[in-house]
């Protein structure tokens, strides 16, 4: 079959409701009567034991119906999903500021949130740990430290004949994705609950309101249209909100909406993981790694919650793109007085990379090389040197390739000569330049989650319904989904509409998450039309006396032996002939399988990669800096939408240096959350973006693996595009090897940096 729709650069399904102002997220749904608002009160201790709490004066407040806490919890008051130690409201202890203690509801938002103040808590504060470097020294962990050894990293270190060594930090993120976390729910008949949630694990908000709630899976029904970005975000922490609207309608038998404020937003929800890095490299002349260890430390926040599978993505990615023969590598998962850290874009790969272009970059300047040079000593072989510290050997590598066309285009040795002239002739002013590579593997680390579903139902009309177990957070993936559904179909893509992610039309749907919603999805929705197709083309084989390998299906119509049919008018007769139009679709990743205890395997099914040239400009007076070019090259295999892929290139990108340069996490010595708001945290607006930005797809590059048209996932890979603009700065403000830039990159940072290492 001719592809007709997979393979273009069509517009994102919403695209028109986006700009128009027609998309419905959650809060946009029709209010329904009775509609109840909650606020939520929060604690203002970091560790305490709760004494008593008194809401006399939020009941009392104008507007208030009721108010829920720990005590009005039916089932389980837990919302962690893979340990269960996440309380949805304190239980006697609170462990980080802004942890919700009770909600309050009430007749308006402006009532619910003005009563939440009436309460009087009382606290008896505990030693509160912050950071992940007193979790350390104290041994307070969420989860026990993990190694990973291969070779001998210690008689590698020791016959090095150049060894170096440090620590850097690396910031956190908040995801500001645009839509804070909301979710409304009304009770239905006989006990059901309907929760309209902005989340991208429907199935997960089903599960932990049933505990919650103690009802059953089926008694409770999660639907979610879109999510105005959620970027790891609504993976685990979009369940509090389900949930605590949930509680609320169940006691007051009443539709509940909660709606948190921005503010509240980014004190009570998590984020990514801020990272301490220590590391000792031994290497040769040519700078390449012989040994090397490293030791994480995260900060995990109060509770587990993903931080298991996050900072095993860390150790998995440390290689970056780079052969490591001897490595040991210890993370340690800090228990903190802090919100819970979470999935963000790149779930601990990000981390992981930054941890090992830091060393590599380290080793270049103590080489007084190109960290160019250093990069090719280290990247994987084709057919030697290609198997991971974690035993997956790498069938797929492009990066030699991808770095050859990126270093013409962008015209790299050319422009780094001339940024050396620029700077020696200027004494205030300093560009820099840095390209790295992004090898990102794609899977779920955790094999059972690889799994997902699909509804399609063809219509009598000839047109289609798709459901399928994914969510749409601005990414595209029902756009390139409905792309697979109508070429399976030879119909044209406006035949297709997409329905809202529901937990009654596919079940057990796994986050949509680690990059691999249309892998997935494509590939069971496919499945799903393909049964359709077959039993039409069956019927159609029958009724008109042709074999079946006659007939096909292309531009709205069937072509059966030399007749043409329209694709409606052979729906409607097989529907007539009694024919099933409605099927579903299950895929499961091949090929994966990984050992945890042992973190061997193979937990990819296959790698994306990239690369990125960024170059800046610094002011060493003041630290501010800027992004004056960048040329991206980026592979999505055969890519399934290139216009949305390039966008998801481009705001990957973006967010990366967002995340390096200037968005800084700040928590004063008792724990509170200093950056909460836009003030004060500095997400990238349109006026960062490069002047001059070059984003290409790399052309001609089928995924190896039977993906879905043999594409590739391109959700989060971009985001460590965007370390080359950190050691872009490095680069500009390099006077000295042992210069520590950490990050964020922040104008503070350098001029910190600058004033340890003077330059000049
Ligand atoms: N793009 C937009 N516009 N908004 C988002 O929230 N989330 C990212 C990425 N791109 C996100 C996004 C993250 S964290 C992931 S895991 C993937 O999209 C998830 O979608 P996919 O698997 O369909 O790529
Ligand atoms: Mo993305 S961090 O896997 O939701």
């Amino acid at each position: 079959m001719v592809a007709r729709a997979v393979g273009k650069p069509l517009p994102h399904d919403s695209a028109h409701l986006h700009v128009s102002g027609r998309a419905a997220y959650t809060d946009d749904l029709p209010e329904p009567r009775d509609l109840l608002h909650l606020a939520i009160g929060m604690s203002t201790a970091a560790h305490a034991k709760l004494l008593d709490m008194d809401l006399s004066g939020v009941l009392a407040a104008e507007g208030v119906v009721g108010v829920c806490t720990a005590d009005d919890i039916p089932g389980e008051n837990n919302y962690g999903s893979i340990v269960k130690d996440d309380p949805l409201f304190a239980d006697g202890l609170v462990q980080y500021i802004g942890q919700p203690l009770f909600a309050a509801a009430a007749t308006s938002v402006d009532a619910a949130r003005k009563a939440v103040s009436e309460a009087c808590v009382g606290y008896e504060e505990l030693e509160a740990i912050i950071d992940p470097i007193t979790a350390v020294e104290k041994e307070s962990f969420v989860l026990p430290s993990e190694t990973l050894v291969r070779g001998d990293p210690d008689g590698a270190l020791a016959g090095a004949p150049h060894r170096l060594g440090g620590r850097v930090s690396l910031g956190g993120q908040d995801q500001f994705y645009l839509e804070g976390h909301i979710a409304m729910a009304i009770p239905q008949e006989d006990g059901g609950i309907l929760v309209y949630s902005s989340t991208q694990h429907p199935d997960e908000v089903q599960s932990i309101v049933a505990h919650a709630t103690r009802r059953e899976a089926k008694d409770i029904v999660v639907i979610c249209r879109r999510m105005g970005g959620a970027f790891g975000g609504k993976e685990s922490q979009a369940a509090l909100i389900g949930c605590i609207a949930a509680l609320a309608a169940d006691k007051t038998g009443r539709p509940c909406k909660l709606r948190l404020d921005r503010d509240d937003d980014m004190i009570m929800t998590g984020k990514r993981h801020d990272f301490v890095i220590d590391y000792d490299v031994g290497f040769d002349d040519d700078g390449r790694i012989l040994g090397l260890d490293f030791e994480f430390a995260s900060r995990c926040g109060m509770s587990a919650d993903l931080s298991g599978p996050v900072n095993d993505r860390a150790m998995f990615h440390c290689d970056n793109a780079y052969f490591l023969e001897n490595v040991r590598i210890l993370s340690h998962r800090c228990k903190t007085n802090t919100v819970s850290s979470t999935a963000f874009r790149g779930f601990g790969g990000p981390q992981g990379m930054f941890a090992i272009e830091y060393v590599i970059d380290d080793i270049a300047r103590a080489l007084d090389k190109d960290p160019l040079a250093v990069r090719r000593q280290n990247f994987y072989g084709e057919d030697e040197r290609n198997v991971t510290h974690y035993q997956q050997v790498i069938e797929d590598n492009i990066v030699d390739e991808l770095f050859d066309q990126l270093l013409v285009s962008s015209d790299y040795e050319g422009r780094r000569a001339e940024i050396r002239e620029f700077n020696a002739a200027s004494k205030v002013l300093k560009r820099g330049i840095a390209i790295t590579p992004v090898k990102f593997g794609i899977s779920f680390t955790s094999t059972l989650l690889n799994q997902a579903g699909a509804l399609v139902h063809v219509y009598k009309d000839g047109t289609v319904q798709l459901n399928h177990g994914g969510t749409e957070m601005g990414q595209g993936l029902y756009i390139k989904v409905a792309q697979v559904v109508a070429d399976e179909l030879g119909i044209n893509i406006e035949h297709v509409r997409t329905t809202a992610a529901d937990t009654s039309k596919v079940p057990n749907a796994s986050a949509t998450a680690a990059s691999s919603g249309s892998d997935m999805n494509g590939k069971a929705a496919q499945k799903a039309a393909a049964k359709i197709r077959k039993r039409i083309t069956a019927f159609a084989a029958r009724h008109y006396g042709v074999s079946e390998a006659e007939i096909d299906f292309r531009d709205d119509t069937a072509l059966i032996a030399d007749r043409i049919v329209d694709f409606p008018e052979l729906v409607q007769l097989a529907w007539a002939n009694r024919v099933s139009l409605s099927a579903t679709g299950y895929y499961r990743t091949p090929k994966i399988n990984y050992d945890r205890t042992t973190f061997s395997g193979r937990p990819f099914y296959y790698f994306a990669y990239g690369a990125a040239v960024t170059e800046v400009i610094v002011d060493t007076l003041t630290g501010e800096n800027r992004v004056l070019r960048a040329d991206i090259l980026h592979d999505c295999g055969d890519s399934l939408n290139p216009a949305v892929d390039l966008g998801q290139v481009e705001g990957g990108y973006v967010q990366g240096v967002g995340w390096l340069t200037t968005e800084e996490l700040w928590w004063d010595d008792r724990g509170a959350l200093g950056t909460h708001a836009p003030s004060t945290y500095k997400i990238p607006t349109c006026s960062d973006l490069a002047p001059d930005f070059r984003v290409e797809l790399l052309q001609n590059m089928a995924n190896r693996e039977k993906t879905i048209y043999r594409s590739k996932a391109v959700g989060e890979p971009p985001l460590m595009l965007g370390l080359s603009a950190f050691f872009a700065i490095r680069d500009a403000i390099a006077g000295d090897s042992a210069s520590r830039l950490h990050a964020p990159a922040t104008p503070e940072s350098i001029l910190l940096t600058l004033r340890d290492a003077p330059h000049e």
